[in-house]
């Protein structure tokens, strides 16, 4: 067992080639010689290689460095974020079953949620993003009943941090409660959810792991038993992700730690900035001593980051923020998040577009929040084009 930075960089490695290659070859061949399950070639966890939309190489290569990063048995990956959530989510839920969700998300997932409840028939129940209001909806719940609580650590846009740790300690007490994390705003740096009894941990792999803007990706790591069951529904849902992204994943992932540490640098100089600005309203970072979860995010991150995402509502209207958003010149506008090129957005726009306005405005969420995701660039750079766009409104 080597440690997550030796894994980062050689764990995709299973197959070795013939000639030596330091990096994984990239298979883009979606047929493999077969003639039946016994005259196959098999990848390192059994599956035979036959058919892309199944086992491919190249996609395994990637699987074994999730697994790796977040200390779980397996790991498979998906062509997008949001097929790893509903592959994962079409598995675990059933009819009857209960799904505990905090009111902020990503809002397509909740989307997804509402729209799978309707259809297989659980009750989704959603709380505000606290561990006391997570463990309130469990305590009132009949243990018979199998529940899945689904949550962000960190949640999406207003960077509530919810203390895992409490959560953790009433769910290990319950045998029918199932507890999936989505970890792709903390990434494996600031926590493996694994050591909080999470059953199975999700990436947008899109965002930090990829880490460049050019991929769209997803993951779910998690017991072997749970993967060999969803390595079918990836079969059959035909979710997977392809070679080349999942070759370029893994090239992301090597520099992991170099890139999120310095973008956090640079997240933590901007939240100062901001945080002193009088066109500023409010700052959201869970970095700011000031901020009501900076307690939290120090005793459950596994190192003393907070985060490359700053949140922020700038003083005036929507008219304001927009013409604040067309003055910027090295920040672009643009919802993702995670890569080297800073990007902003308008909350109510974008990551939280399908959170009804009564409860984004219970959240906290104003028309004009902001969220930047914030780059590698200089970070001197990046105030000075904040500094130019605010004195323009
Ligand atoms: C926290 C989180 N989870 C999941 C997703 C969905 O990922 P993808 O866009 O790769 O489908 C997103 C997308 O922004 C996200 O922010």
């Amino acid at each position: 067992m080597v440690r997550d930075d030796t894994s980062a960089v050689h764990g995709w490695k299973w197959n070795e080639e013939q000639f030596g290659s330091v990096v994984t070859p990239v298979y883009l061949s979606t047929a493999y010689r077969y003639l039946d399950e016994e005259h196959a070639m098999v990848s390192d966890r059994g599956k035979v290689i036959k058919y892309a939309r199944e086992e491919t190489p190249t996609v395994r290569a990637l699987e074994r460095v999730i697994a790796s990063l977040e200390g779980y048995d397996d790991a498979l990956v998906f062509s997008s974020g949001m097929a790893s959530i509903s592959t994962l989510m079409l598995r675990v839920l059933e009819p009857g079953c209960k799904l505990i969700v905090p009111l902020e998300m990503y809002s397509t997932t909740l989307q997804l949620l509402e729209s799978l409840s309707k259809k297989i028939g659980f009750d989704v129940i959603k709380v505000w993003p606290s561990a006391d209001a997570i463990i309130d909806a469990l305590e009132g719940d009949d243990r018979a009943v199998k529940t899945v609580i689904f949550l962000e650590v960190m949640c999406n846009p207003t960077l509530k941090v919810i203390d895992l740790n409490r959560i953790s300690r009433v769910v290990q007490d319950r045998e029918n409660t199932t507890l999936v994390v989505d970890n792709t705003f903390t990434t494996p740096i600031l926590l493996h959810p694994k050591d909080y009894g999470a059953s199975a941990t999700i990436h947008s792999l899109t965002k930090y792991l990829a880490g460049h803007n050019d991929v769209i990706g997803g993951a779910v790591a998690a017991s072997s038993a749970v993967i060999q069951d969803l390595w079918d529904w990836r079969r059959m849902l035909g979710t997977v992700m392809q070679p080349l992204e999942a070759y370029l994943t893994i090239r992301g992932i090597k520099t992991l730690r170099v890139r999120f540490v310095k973008q956090c640098e640079n997240a933590r100089a901007i939240a100062e900035y901001l945080l002193d600005h009088p066109k500023v309203k409010d700052v959201m970072y869970p970095g700011l001593p000031s901020s009501p979860y900076h307690s939290i995010a120090n005793k459950i991150f596994r190192a003393k980051l907070y985060g490359a995402v700053v949140s922020f509502v700038p003083r005036g209207g929507r008219d304001s923020i927009i013409r604040f958003l067309k003055e910027l010149k090295v920040i672009a506008p643009s919802p993702s998040l995670g890569g080297p090129e800073s990007l902003i957005s308008i909350a109510s726009a974008s990551a939280a577009k399908y959170i009804p306005p009564d409860v984004r405005e219970e959240l906290g969420i104003e028309d004009t929040l902001l969220r930047l995701s914030v780059g590698l660039e200089d970070v001197n750079d990046l105030v000075e084009d904040l500094d130019k766009a605010f004195a323009k409104i």
